[in-house]
């Protein structure tokens, strides 16, 4: 992973424009701070796509065309701590359907924690709990022979651009069979008003996110930034629909970065991207899917319209 990081680092600064992947974001620290985005007010995906999962399960159940007699595996991208996933998960033991519950997770602490507490909350559940990247786990799945249904939710597929989209979608489908399904949640494209304070709150949390990114570099690769010389500058329009988080440097510097054996230069102004965020449409994601083995069954939407979860079929 240091390895990666600092070949990413490296590349990243050298290119122009800089820009470092989003999933750097997320050590120890990233984790916490981003668990605290889900809980400010102006964050709304959570709280959309919780109402879907609350409101909604039933219609979620159908579209995933499974019956009481045959067993599935209900397989969770990236586990978090359930909050909406417990809605369906209690509506399906509610309706004694025969499966296990599959979270992966990068993180063996992240399952644990998930683990335990679904234990106490759903006594009956068969949680199989799976430490590992996503399609290392799916190789070792597909050899069961149990119909399946993958959750990946909170729009975390628009960290993506939609190449990078359309072949993870791809390879998702590569581990299936015909029948599975993927149910993908989404954020989707609305007015700037909305949109920005979710990227740009003021209580400065979405700010320290971004700037913890330096941190690590800091931290991990003996870089020497100093954040108080880099501005947290979010932007959106309504006709791309992509939320892009920029790091803008405030001064003209010189970065060195110890186990780089390099110094990068930034001008004042200039920017380093580290992360977008991709809001979507019916016509959007029908042109990310062309290139996948997937076709919609059903979309559910939140009561404002903020969100959809789509049911995706393999074919
Ligand atoms: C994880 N991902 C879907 C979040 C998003 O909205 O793109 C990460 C995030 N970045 C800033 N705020 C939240």
């Amino acid at each position: 992973m240091n390895d990666q990081f600092k070949k990413d680092v490296e590349l990243g600064l050298s290119q122009v424009p800089k820009s470092i992947p989003s999933k750097y974001f997320y050590d120890k620290t990233g984790d916490a701070l981003f668990v605290e985005i889900m809980n400010m007010p102006e964050y709304y995906p959570t709280r959309a796509e919780f109402e879907i999962f609350q409101k909604q399960h039933r219609a979620i159940i159908q579209a995933m065309e499974v019956n009481t007699n045959t067993m599935f595996d209900l397989i969770e991208l990236g586990a978090g701590d359930g909050t909406k996933t417990k809605e369906l998960l209690r509506a399906l033991l509610y309706g004694s359907y025969d499966f296990n519950y599959v979270p992966i997770d990068i993180s063996q602490s992240a399952l644990d924690s998930l683990g335990a507490d679904l234990k106490n909350e759903f006594p009956s559940l068969k949680v199989r709990k799976q430490q590992g990247d996503y399609f290392g786990v799916l190789k070792t799945l597909k050899e069961n022979n149990h119909p399946k249904v993958i959750l990946f939710l909170g729009s975390n597929i628009g960290n993506l651009s939609d190449e990078q989209s359309a072949s993870f979608i791809y390879q998702i489908g590569a581990h299936l069979k015909t029948g599975d399904k993927l149910i993908l949640g989404v954020d989707l494209i609305k007015s700037e008003a909305l949109v920005k304070p979710a990227y740009n709150d003021p209580h400065g949390i979405t700010k320290a996110f971004n700037l913890n990114l330096l941190s690590r570099i800091n931290n991990e690769l003996g870089g020497d930034f100093d954040l108080s010389t880099f501005h947290h500058a979010p932007e959106y329009t309504i006709e791309e629909g992509i939320a892009k988080s920029y790091l803008v440097s405030l001064i003209d510097q010189e970065i060195p970065i110890n186990e780089i054996g390099k110094t990068f230069s930034f001008e004042k102004g200039e920017k380093l991207q580290t992360e977008i965020s991709r809001k979507y449409n019916d016509e959007i994601l029908d042109k990310i899917l062309d290139k996948t083995d997937f076709e919609i069954r059903a979309k559910l939407t939140d009561s404002q319209n903020y969100f959809a979860d789509y049911i995706l079929h393999r074919f």
